[in-house]
């Protein structure tokens, strides 16, 4: 018997991407996504349901259980700590870096530096993995204004083309990591729910595949 299985996908930017790769797993919502309110959509298959939150909760959502498995940044990931998620495949969608970034000929901080950020757990193990003391200042969005403001001495956020740095006249400085999406399956779903998960994997990894 098929048991029922419930997807995660991250609302915003990563959808429109994320949703192409379901298609080729055979995985279709039975309605268009951006044009409805509902937070929960039935699919092509009785038994499967897709839930769109945002970004930021996913984790939360597969780690207990409220989905078996999702989609979420690597970013999203690393801030959340990511304890009992599986993260099988990347689904090379969304690639970004995250990056420090300051004011354009800003020069050395002297003593304790600030950093405005909303990944506040990323940007405290790598400024104490380096032995470097810093101040961090948590926000929500719009990072790139704290500097030009005189909130902070540097920034802690993703960029992609550059453009939002370059606009606002900052520059990038240190390469954190790099980031893309991650297929996330919770530890409880993929013990009980292995036969069903395992083949939507093979078909997102081919479908990733193929787009290469
Ligand atoms: P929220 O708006 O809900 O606070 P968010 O800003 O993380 O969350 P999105 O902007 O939709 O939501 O980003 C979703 C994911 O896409 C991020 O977690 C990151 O992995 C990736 N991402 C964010 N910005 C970019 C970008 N400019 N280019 C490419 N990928 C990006
Ligand atoms: C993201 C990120 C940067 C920007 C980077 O912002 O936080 O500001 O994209 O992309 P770029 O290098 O191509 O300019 P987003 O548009 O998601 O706004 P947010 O602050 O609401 O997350
Ligand atoms: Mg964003």
């Amino acid at each position: 018997m098929k048991q029922n299985l419930t997807i995660a996908l991250s609302k915003g930017r990563i959808l429109k991407d994320t949703l192409p790769l379901l298609e080729a797993a055979d995985i279709i919502p039975a309605e268009d996504i951006f044009s409805s309110r509902k937070l929960i959509f039935d699919t092509n298959h009785d038994n499967i349901k897709l839930v769109v939150i945002r970004a930021t909760d996913v984790p939360t959502y597969v780690e207990h259980g409220g989905a078996d498995m999702g989609v979420a940044g690597k970013d999203v990931l690393l801030e959340y700590g990511a304890k009992g998620l599986y993260e099988p495949l990347d689904l090379d969608i969304a690639k970004c870096k995250l990056m420090v970034a300051g004011m354009k000929g800003a020069g050395e901080v002297e003593g304790r530096m600030t950093v405005a950020t909303k990944f506040v757990n990323v940007t405290k193990e790598y400024f104490a993995r380096q032995g470097r003391q810093v101040d961090i200042i948590k926000l929500y969005g719009a990072m790139e204004l704290a500097p030009i403001m005189g909130l902070a001495d540097r920034i802690v956020d993703i960029v992609d083309t550059g453009n939002t740095l370059r606009a606002n006249g900052l520059v990038p400085m240190e390469d954190i990591c790099y980031v893309s999406s991650r297929l996330v399956v919770g530890k409880a779903a993929l013990k009980m729910k292995h036969r069903q998960i395992q083949p939507i994997i093979e078909q997102l990894a081919a479908a990733v595949d193929a787009r290469k």
